[in-house]
């Protein structure tokens, strides 16, 4: 009798804790696509991003946050929580006429909080497949789709290589004409916020925008921005940042409105080191997109919440990968990740500054173009060719080298914590470290699967299907 009423008070008290104040929040995860380490504000304050550097100087700075050296890896990473050389796309990215895609037998981050109970939607770039409906985004996850599955189409016209590329759910869809890409994919998102309603639902709002991926295509307005820039390439890069940042200042003015912050997190990412071949910048860091180099992997990022960080306004520098936003999200959100992931939870450490859970990470191990590398703590060790650009590519109009196709040795130690910029190659001096780094390399090797990267198909040819790129050849 005595026991009773504490009892019932508790049972009270862990019934408003999983149904009342802990009820898991909107995630709101917003891609960048080819967004350099250099061309944010917070790194460097040339660039006019006032909405995103207000979040993430109000949030937390990921000062070490990984992704993949290009677009559908990073992407496969999101979406599944494993690494590109565990889903066979390791290699490159998936070509509009290859018959690419990621395995169906992968449940996805959408798939796994549905199951929760989440709405979930998706603006903007896919590039995980199409050659069959069940490769696209309705079918892997999400209540409804606006944008495209490709890459590197026209930010106006949706055109890439003689194929129109823009779909909302299955259908082909062609948004007003002449509007720019960053506007309809902020005008769709802040559509979805009006049909969701922030106390009784919970959204999982995927955004990976175009910008600012080449062509480097941007209003004038943008551009105008920049206009003590001589460079015009430079310019219209700087100009489709400018872009992208007004398109998140809308969505979160919308989130705000709306009432979603009071319980939203909010991560940006970009999905690559910038391609300073089309006037991105990464430095102080070495490298660009495609290369296994800082500069193509360190990428800008952030996590911003109104209430859900215990410690924030500040930079966190512990190690993150891609693979980590699936397990981090989906815990968050009050599920389960299965054993056996490449990624682990990193609430902790994104939301008080907890060590990270990761002391290690594979960058890549691609079976194709016979390179790979791997961090360790403070060391990284390159196997191969890091890639084709390799050199710290500075801001225009100064020119340097690209250092084009530099043979390098075999494997390449560096320590991170010493030499961030990759300037000092110091395997000979360390043998022991290199060969513990090879033996790790050497187990996670062992568990790859080749990279399916098949020849393109003709088959796929936007001719046969009334000019569209279409699902329906594989
Ligand atoms: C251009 O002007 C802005 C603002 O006045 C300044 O912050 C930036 O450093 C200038 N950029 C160059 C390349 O001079
Ligand atoms: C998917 O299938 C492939 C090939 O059979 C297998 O290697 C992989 O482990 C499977 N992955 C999952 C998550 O089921
Ligand atoms: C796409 O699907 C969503 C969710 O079912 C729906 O609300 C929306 O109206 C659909 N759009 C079109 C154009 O069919
Ligand atoms: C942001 O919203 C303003 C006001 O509605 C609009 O004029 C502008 O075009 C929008 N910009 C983007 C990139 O969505
Ligand atoms: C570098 O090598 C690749 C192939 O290995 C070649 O396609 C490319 O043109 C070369 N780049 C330069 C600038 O020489
Ligand atoms: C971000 O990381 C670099 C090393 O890569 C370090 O020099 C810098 O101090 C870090 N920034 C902050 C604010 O911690």
């Amino acid at each position: 009798m005595d026991s009773s009423p504490p009892l019932l008070f508790f049972a009270v008290l862990a019934g408003m804790v999983l149904f009342g104040a802990a009820k898991p929040p909107h995630i709101i995860f917003i891609v960048a696509d080819d967004l350099g380490w250099n061309d944010v504000g917070w790194h460097n304050d040339q660039m006019f991003t006032p909405n995103l550097d207000k979040m993430a100087r109000a949030g937390v700075i990921l000062n070490s946050s990984y992704v993949q050296p290009v677009c559908t890896p990073s992407r496969n990473c999101f979406m599944t929580g494993y690494y590109p050389f565990h889903t066979g796309l390791q290699h490159e990215v998936i070509h509009p006429s290859h018959p690419g895609y990621l395995p169906a037998n992968f449940t996805t981050l959408p798939q796994k909080l549905k199951q929760l109970g989440y709405t979930t939607h998706i603006v903007g770039k896919w590039h995980l497949g199409f050659c069959d409906w069940k490769y696209t985004p309705t079918y892997r996850g999400f209540d409804s789709f606006m944008g495209y599955y490709n890459g590197a189409e026209d930010y106006f016209t949706h055109i890439r290589d003689n194929g129109y590329d823009f779909r909302f759910n299955t259908s082909v869809h062609h948004p007003p004409e002449g509007e720019y890409s960053a506007n309809v994919i902020s005008a769709r998102a802040v559509e979805i916020l009006d049909s969701v309603d922030p106390v009784r639902d919970q959204l999982y709002l995927y955004l990976p925008f175009q910008s600012v991926h080449a062509p480097l295509e941007v209003p004038e307005r943008y551009e105008n921005i920049y206009a003590n820039i001589s460079t015009k390439s430079r310019r219209q890069y700087c100009g489709m940042v400018s872009a992208l940042d007004e398109a998140v200042g809308n969505i979160t003015s919308a989130l705000r409105d709306r009432g979603f912050m009071d319980n939203a997190l909010i991560v940006f990412t970009t999905d690559n080191g910038g391609p300073t071949f089309t006037a991105a910048n990464n430095l102080p860091l070495r490298g660009a997109k495609t290369t296994l180099w800082e500069g193509g992997t360190r990428g800008a990022a952030f996590v911003y919440s109104d209430n859900l960080l215990q410690n924030d306004g500040y930079t966190n520098n512990e190690m993150i990968h891609a693979v980590d936003w699936f397990p981090t999200l989906l815990t968050l959100a009050g599920g389960k990740p299965d054993a056996g992931m490449d990624g682990v939870n990193q609430w902790p450490t994104v939301s008080s500054g907890a060590p990270s859970a990761r002391s290690e990470f594979v960058y890549n191990i691609d079976d194709i173009s016979k390179n790979a590398a791997i961090r360790v703590g403070q060391y990284k060790l390159i196997e191969g060719s890091p890639g084709n650009h390799n050199g710290w590519t500075p801001l225009p109009p100064l020119e340097a080298s690209d250092m084009f196709n530099v043979s390098f040795p075999e494997h390449q130690l560096f320590d991170l914590q010493a030499d961030p910029t990759e300037h000092h190659d110091i395997a000979s001096d360390n043998p022991d470290v290199v060969s513990k780094l090879l033996g790790r390399l050497s187990f996670h090797k062992a568990t790859m699967v080749p990279a399916n990267f098949p020849p393109a198909d003709p088959a796929s040819d936007p001719k046969n299907f009334g000019g569209n790129w279409s699902p329906g050849w594989c």
